[in-house]
């Protein structure tokens, strides 16, 4: 059995990802400084029979409250720093008291290192961190007081603790906006006009707070070895739009994020890659492609190749969808030819921006030469499939090594 530790488990993001987890007989730690929702939250979980939940109440604002909690814990498999919040108080920055600052940082930056080390003695050899930031870490959000800034520390905390420790498997996540009582908090406030927020996002939709769960229970795995020290950001691609115009709505709602996927494996020789996913999958399902062509883009280039297998994609499927494409991560042998990997990832985040409104999903995927195929397919089959309707846009480096293993 496995154990996972989850902060602010109480709410939103948090108590999604507690019933995932539990649905699939994890071991839950709870922690919360919300006692009674997470009293009502720990009643309301199936637990496994040798192992009952474990609630905590406590105030990750406060570094006594979190270091007791390494006194009493089952070893963990992963720990999932989600706890955080945004600054309700609509002062800008420069008016902002020290005091008001300090407790938010405490909770969005400091708390997740604070808990990493309480815990840090009863994590299993390669142990799984996932610290959750957010698109604010990536891009200043201006009124939400101390908020991007935490985040981007948060992001920095992560990848240099991702360095000092190459025995876990740590990674960020970095949502965009959710539909969780957080949000609701800002609409109803006044202070987030969801037809605006919507017109940034190629998707058209916010997330529902089970995507987000679906992504950290991905990242909370062993198959996750390969993003170690990496961001994912799953936005809907509002972290790639760019442009000025208001983008459409989406039209469609996101399938189940259990539906089978129907995996077309393609532009290449498929045999290492086939064991992705079964090929003969009854409808309902969700269509996805796996292109390898630019892995081999030859003369023509990676840019080509990735256009022409987005071309292909699109004139094969005309609605949601996905495209996920293997790119060499090897950088260019001549400077004249070092734009070629830049342009095609940016196309990629173009097409993107251009397919939301239709669900198709379009991602890559670095790859170092060398890299055993098979160490990839649990990453692949969460990238191509439902349970990633959110994810759009990005550009994922795999490494090859797995936690343990010098990289
Ligand atoms: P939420 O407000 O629904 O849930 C946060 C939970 O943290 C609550 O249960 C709350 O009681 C708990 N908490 C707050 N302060 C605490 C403290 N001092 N000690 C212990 N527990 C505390 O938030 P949501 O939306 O689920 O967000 C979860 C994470 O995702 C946060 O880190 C947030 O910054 C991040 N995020 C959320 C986005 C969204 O659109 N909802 C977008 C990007 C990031």
């Amino acid at each position: 059995m496995q154990t996972v530790l989850i902060t602010g488990a109480a709410s939103g993001i948090g108590r999604d990802t507690a019933r995932l987890f539990a649905g699939a007989g994890w071991q839950c730690v709870l922690v919360d400084r919300n006692a009674p929702a997470l009293q009502q939250l720990g009643r309301s979980l199936p637990a496994p029979a040798s192992a009952p939940h474990r609630l905590w109440a406590i105030d990750l604002t406060d570094p006594a409250q979190i270091a007791a909690l390494g006194d009493d814990l089952p070893a963990l498999d992963a720990i999932l720093n989600n706890a955080g919040m945004s600054d309700a108080s609509n002062t800008p920055l420069a008016d902002q008291d020290a005091a008001q600052m300090a407790r938010l940082l405490a909770l969005n930056l400091a708390a997740p290192a604070a808990v990493v080390d309480a815990c840090g003695p009863r994590l299993k050899p390669g142990a799984r961190i996932v610290n959750v930031a957010s698109g604010a870490g990536l891009h200043a959000i201006p009124w939400r007081g101390a908020y991007s800034p935490s985040k981007a520390g948060l992001i920095a905390q992560s990848l240099a603790l991702a360095q000092a420790r190459p025995d876990l498997c740590v990674t960020v996540l970095a949502p965009g906006f959710v539909r969780t009582e957080l949000v609701d908090g800002l609409i109803q406030a006044g202070r987030l006009q969801p037809a605006g927020a919507l017109g940034k996002i190629p998707l058209g939709r916010m997330a529902a707070p089970d995507e987000m769960a679906q992504a950290l229970y991905f990242l909370a795995s062993t198959g996750a070895a390969p993003l170690h020290g990496q961001v994912l950001a799953v936005n809907g691609g509002s972290s790639v739009y760019g442009g000025s115009q208001p983008l459409p709505p989406a039209t469609l709602q996101p399938q189940p994020l259990d539906t089978p996927m129907h995996l077309e494996v393609c532009g290449g020789d498929g045999d290492a890659w086939q064991g992705v996913a079964p090929t003969t999958v009854a409808p309902p399902h969700y269509a996805a492609c796996l292109d390898l062509s630019p892995l081999h883009g030859g003369s023509a280039g990676v840019l080509q190749a990735v256009h022409a297998a987005a071309a292909r994609f699109a004139a094969r499927y005309p609605q949601q969808a996905s495209l996920t494409l293997l790119l060499p991560a090897a950088p260019a042998r001549r400077w004249q030819d070092a734009g070629d990997g830049a342009a095609a990832r940016m196309l990629v985040s173009t097409l993107a921006c251009e397919w939301g409104s239709r669900a198709l999903r379009i991602n890559a995927l670095e790859v170092p030469a060398g890299v055993q195929p098979r160490s990839l397919h649990p990453l692949l089959r969460f990238v191509c499939g439902s349970a990633a309707q959110y994810l759009t846009g990005q550009t994922l480096r795999c490494s090859a090594a797995a936690p343990g293993t010098p990289r």
